[in-house]
């Protein structure tokens, strides 16, 4: 395969990708390297409170959207605020500024992880000077001769060839067992996602930070490790493309990053991370994030929230697990595809790829609710368009098992609020196969069927899209109990 670097390419993928940033390190700022930020922070978060920024995700909203529903519903220091998707945490932060007691789910081990450590207010600046200086000290020598970025530019065709020799030999399905964290790991192929040179120091990282972890201070442990998942996605050959994640390509051609200065980048994110935690408010409040499904609140005892809020994954191929896959395996929370595929079939169907032989309910084991009968002519519908199309993704059935899982926890969230207590979410409607599922309403339906006495449904923005006739939009759906 022929490789063909320019530098005009790692100028311009630099500046894509990484933000300038105050150092806290007089030797950073000499290197002339600036910290990564992850490139697909929603604009809103920004300027809130900085560990918004540690690690975020898009189709998050602002924290004035949950500041505005607090101060609605009258909530304070004595309520319980629950988001059940809580992603990597903002819903969150925003209820323990406004003082609220906040409780989150979340269901992708990355994200909670990132969540945990956002919200964890209490930990110890010294604890977390002391690791940074261990670390900065046994990385001095890998930092010194960590070089520069590197990027080529590789034609897309060169690419699948190269993949389909891989392929032919049979290598492609072959796992690669792997210390991480500690642990035996069996890794698929990563090498299309992270070049090799980048993928060792990388592992090599990982075992150093590993290796210095301390048992009793779990917090500290897992915050270290949050700035490690964090850089990630910036020295690999991948990026965000809106919600999805995406091979960094120009036409015809995809950019890989050959070389990236992983232990400088990791130490400068760390820096960062620590010096943000001077931003924070002194604040008594101890949320609890809960790794778990959305779909069965058990843990939370029945009409025990003043409140919901949260934005749920959209019925739109979104894959959350995928997304964060390098994160997931470098830090050995997921060792196996037999483990990613048991993460898969606990989010919300969402995904034609998170199928499968044992989790089918479509079309015979569905809720017997009223609402079910649109549900099912709109699969139908889905199914009469796809059959115009060659590939063969259920569709059909991911449409209404989406329905199914939203469902189950519209019933779960219905259980656990006190009466005259609300929930409000933020979600898109879609379109399948170019059939339009106003996603919204069928909800709000099904919340109105499942026992809350009052739907409200506000316009939030319109999603321009180039590949429908319609507009998409994003609705503000508040049930109340
Ligand atoms: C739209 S995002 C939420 C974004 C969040 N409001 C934020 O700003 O970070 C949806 C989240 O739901 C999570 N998720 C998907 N299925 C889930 C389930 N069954 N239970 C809990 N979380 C789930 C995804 O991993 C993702 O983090």
């Amino acid at each position: 395969m022929t490789l063909r670097g320019t530098q005009d390419n790692t100028k311009r993928m630099e500046q894509e990708t990484l933000f300038p940033q105050i150092l806290p390190d007089e030797e950073f700022h000499k290197s002339g390297h600036v910290p990564p930020r992850r490139s697909n922070e929603f604009a809103h978060n920004l300027g809130e409170l900085p560990v918004n920024n540690w690690f975020s995700i898009v189709a998050g909203y602002s924290g004035s959207f949950v500041s505005d529903s607090i101060s609605n519903w009258a909530l304070n220091k004595d309520s319980l605020l629950l988001d059940p998707f809580s992603g990597t945490g903002t819903s969150i932060i925003s209820s323990m500024l406004n003082g609220v007691q906040g409780t989150g789910v979340e269901a992708n081990p990355f994200h909670y992880l990132a969540g945990l450590v956002k919200t964890d207010w209490s930990i110890s600046k010294d604890q977390v000077l002391e690791r940074y200086i261990a670390l900065k000290g046994a990385l001095s020598l890998a930092v010194a001769n960590d070089g520069d970025f590197a990027w080529s530019e590789v034609p897309t065709t060169d690419i699948k060839a190269h993949l389909s020799s891989i392929r032919a030999r049979g290598a492609n399905n072959r796992k690669t067992n792997l210390i991480i964290w500690g642990k035996e790991s069996n890794v698929p192929h990563l090498t299309s996602w992270i070049s090799p040179k980048v993928l060792e120091k990388a592992l090599d990282l990982g075992n150093l930070i590993f290796s210095l972890e301390g048992s009793e201070t779990g917090n500290v442990n897992r915050f270290v490790q949050l700035a490690y998942g964090s850089i990630l996605m910036h020295v690999s050959n991948m990026k965000m493309h809106g919600p999805k994640i995406a091979y960094r390509r120009r036409k015809s051609s995809r950019i890989i990053c050959e070389r990236a200065p992983v232990y400088m980048l990791f130490l400068q994110k760390l820096g960062m991370m620590m010096d943000d935690l001077n931003s924070i408010p002194k604040n008594e409040l101890d949320p609890h994030m809960h790794l778990g499904s959305a779909t069965d609140l058990s843990h939370l005892t029945d009409e025990s929230v003043d409140g919901a809020i949260t934005s749920p994954p959209y019925l739109n191929e979104v894959d959350y697990l995928d997304n964060t896959r390098l994160e997931l395996y470098l830090l050995g929370l997921v060792r196996s595809d037999g483990e990613m595929r048991h993460l898969k079939e606990r989010l919300i169907r969402a995904n034609t790829k998170h199928l499968f032989k044992t989790n089918r309910d479509y079309p015979d084991n569905l809720p017997d609710l009223d609402v079910f009968k649109t549900i099912k002519k709109i699969s139908s519908q889905v199914r009469l368009k796809g059959k115009e199309r060659s590939w063969g993704w259920d569709h059909p059935r991911m449409v209404a098992e989406y329905f199914v899982d939203m469902t189950s926890h519209i019933r779960e969230i219905y259980r656990v609020l006190k009466r005259g207590a609300s929930y409000r979410f933020i979600v898109g409607d879609s379109a399948i196969n170019g059939f339009h599922v106003p996603t919204d309403e069928i909800l709000g339906d099904i919340g109105i069927e499942v026992g809350f006495s009052k739907k409200l449904v506000e316009p939030f923005r319109s999603r321009g899209s180039s590949r429908h006739r319609f507009k998409l939009r994003e609705t503000i759906i508040t049930l109340t109990k």
